[in-house]
């Protein structure tokens, strides 16, 4: 079983020795290992069970220590600039020290610098970057403590670092570059307001396994155990919505039993929300209930991110 723990050397040392360490980060949390090592990358993909054509996103301490992992044009500096340590990735040619396990064989690389201090400090301590996918089995919700980690994966990691609940809690945003166009292939941490106003005019283009820039994004990725649905609650008769559970924004609805429904944000923040989604998604299977209704927050800022996961999550459905 895992030990939860602070201690940065034992993560260190673990990292060192090839073994996967679950570690903290802003967005979620991480399943780390060496990026520059095939076999301890192939135990990520073992403990979360994940396909191998999916590939993983290389953790790096700083933007120098980027250069040595993937090629940067004029405008991915500048966004690399502008954004790390924080929740972005950048999708960029990769470099020959870059195993092909981590990138599932593509010519491209994703790459970030997380803005948690303990993440930082342990990349600054070892000599290389850590790949790292979210740490939960392959199509669940994302971590965001270090309890996450351990109910999901404990039985099969030996550390996780415990940098306490993740400050933005939900997943980096993903750019891509296509010819001159700059592409979004997850949007994330980072809002697509704030990346125009650094670079301009950005396209989406998320979604979908048939996407092969972003194979990862399949679309009912987030799915929590519990059934959920976006219908218009008004579909629902008030004995029906009597049985839901609900997952809403700010204040609870309809004739749903109060106690069973979970508010994202009282204040209607989006960034509480978005620090609060994915915990909120783990409680709805603590309900009891066959089915949740759930609504979309306002479609700006983080609240693109937030509707994102919920879309997905309720896909399944
Ligand atoms: O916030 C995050 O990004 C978290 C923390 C731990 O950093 N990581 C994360 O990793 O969400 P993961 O593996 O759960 O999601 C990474 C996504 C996958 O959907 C994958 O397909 C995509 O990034 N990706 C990675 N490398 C790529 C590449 N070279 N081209 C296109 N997509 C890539
Ligand atoms: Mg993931």
């Amino acid at each position: 079983m895992a030990i939860i723990g602070t201690d940065i050397n034992k993560a260190k040392t673990l990292l060192q020795q090839g073994e996967a360490v679950g570690i903290p980060t802003e967005t979620v949390y991480g399943l780390a290992a060496n990026a520059f090592d095939p076999l301890a990358v192939a135990k990520i993909f073992a403990i979360k069970n994940r396909p191998v054509f999916d590939p993983l996103i290389v953790h790096v301490a700083s933007y120098r220590q980027a250069l040595t992992v993937a090629d940067f044009s004029p405008v991915a500096q500048r966004l690399a600039h502008a954004f790390w340590p924080g929740p972005l990735t950048l999708v960029l040619p990769k470099k020959a020290m870059v195993p092909d396990l981590v990138t599932s064989g593509l010519t491209t690389v994703g790459v970030r610098s997380p803005r948690h201090p303990m993440a930082l400090a342990l990349l600054q301590a070892l000599p290389f970057p850590l790949a790292a996918p979210s740490a939960n089995p392959f199509g669940y919700v994302s971590p965001t403590t270090a309890q996450h980690v351990h109910d999901q994966l404990g039985d099969k990691l030996s550390y996780i670092l415990d940098g306490g609940p993740s400050a933005v809690g939900v997943e980096s945003t993903i750019v891509g570059f296509e010819g001159a166009e700059t592409v979004i292939y997850r949007v994330g941490g980072v809002s697509v307001e704030e990346l125009e106003q650094e670079i301009g005019h950005v396209r989406l283009a998320l979604h979908a396994s048939s996407n092969p820039r972003a194979p990862g994004q399949l679309l009912s990725h987030y799915a929590p155990r519990t059934r959920m649905t976006l219908q218009p609650l008004a579909s629902f008769t008030p004995e029906q919505q009597n049985q839901l559970g609900a997952l809403v924004f700010r204040q609870p609805v309809g004739s749903i039993p109060r106690t069973n429904q979970i508010i994202l944000s009282p204040a209607g923040d989006l960034a509480e929300a978005a620090r609060n989604l994915f915990s909120a998604l783990r409680a709805l299977d603590a309900l009891n209930v066959s089915l949740v209704w759930t609504e979309l927050v306002p479609e700006e800022g983080l609240g693109r991110a937030i509707n994102d996961r919920l879309r997905r999550a309720a896909h399944s459905a």
